[in-house]
């Protein structure tokens, strides 16, 4: 995340809050930051643990919970998930430090029209912005910015929608969806692709705040 980049200097101190596989914490670790990310799914801890460099470390931590770490822990937060994150974020990060988040609220909106069944059809009662809103009115953070960002790519095969649906599931689970699936998938392909392949859109919340 570029916005990211502009905030880090050597000695950086980062949280990424849901680190997954880390690999935007190494990046940031590269850039010279002192990386901690957290994720509630002990195997991509242990996957980013295996790659990490020497200014990267990564726990088991849910953000549902209250987090391990002392006030004013952090220079930075960056979150990619949704946003339970801010509860605590004015409490770990120093004052006048950066929070930001990129949550994810529409994703490849387009593949539940096309393959009701394989993707749940959002329900008209959730509401990401309102949560937000919310949330991010009860956090303590200051000089709050909520942009939306659309994302617009082009799947270019069948399996890529295998790959999307099946993100952080076993191998088993990943087989059984694609012999269930694949035929109807391949179908939508040759309905619904073009050149460039089968356009997809995903809307994010952009969130930016500074810790008071
Ligand atoms: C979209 S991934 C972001 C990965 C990483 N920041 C990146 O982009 O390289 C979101 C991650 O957040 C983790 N996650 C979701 N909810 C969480 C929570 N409440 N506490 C900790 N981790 C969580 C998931 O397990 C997943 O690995």
């Amino acid at each position: 995340m570029s916005l990211l980049s502009e905030w880090i200097v050597s000695g950086t101190r980062v949280l990424d809050a849901g680190c997954g596989h880390g690999d935007e914490a190494e990046y940031w670790a590269s850039l010279g930051a002192d990386v901690i990310g957290v994720d509630f799914s002990q195997a991509y801890v242990d996957a980013a643990s295996h790659r990490a460099g020497r200014q990267a470390r990564y726990i088991w931590a849910s953000t549902k919970e209250s987090l391990p770490f002392a006030d004013d822990s952090f220079d930075v937060i960056y979150t990619k998930k949704g946003p339970s994150v801010y509860r605590e974020a004015n409490r770990l990060t120093r004052r006048g430090g950066r929070v930001a988040g990129l949550h994810p609220d529409r994703v490849m909106a387009e593949l539940p029209e096309l393959l009701p069944g394989l993707f749940p059809v959002a329900s008209e009662a959730h509401s990401l912005e309102h949560t937000l809103q919310t949330r991010l009115r009860q956090s303590g953070l200051d000089q709050i910015e909520m942009r939306p960002l659309r994302h617009i790519e082009y799947l270019q095969m069948p399996e890529d929608v295998i790959r999307y649906r099946c993100f952080g599931q076993s191998e088993n689970v990943r087989g059984t969806v694609h012999d269930a699936w694949i035929d109807e998938i391949t179908n939508v392909f040759q309905r619904c692709a073009d050149v460039r392949g089968l356009r997809v859109t995903s809307d994010f919340w952009l969130i930016t705040a500074v810790a008071d």
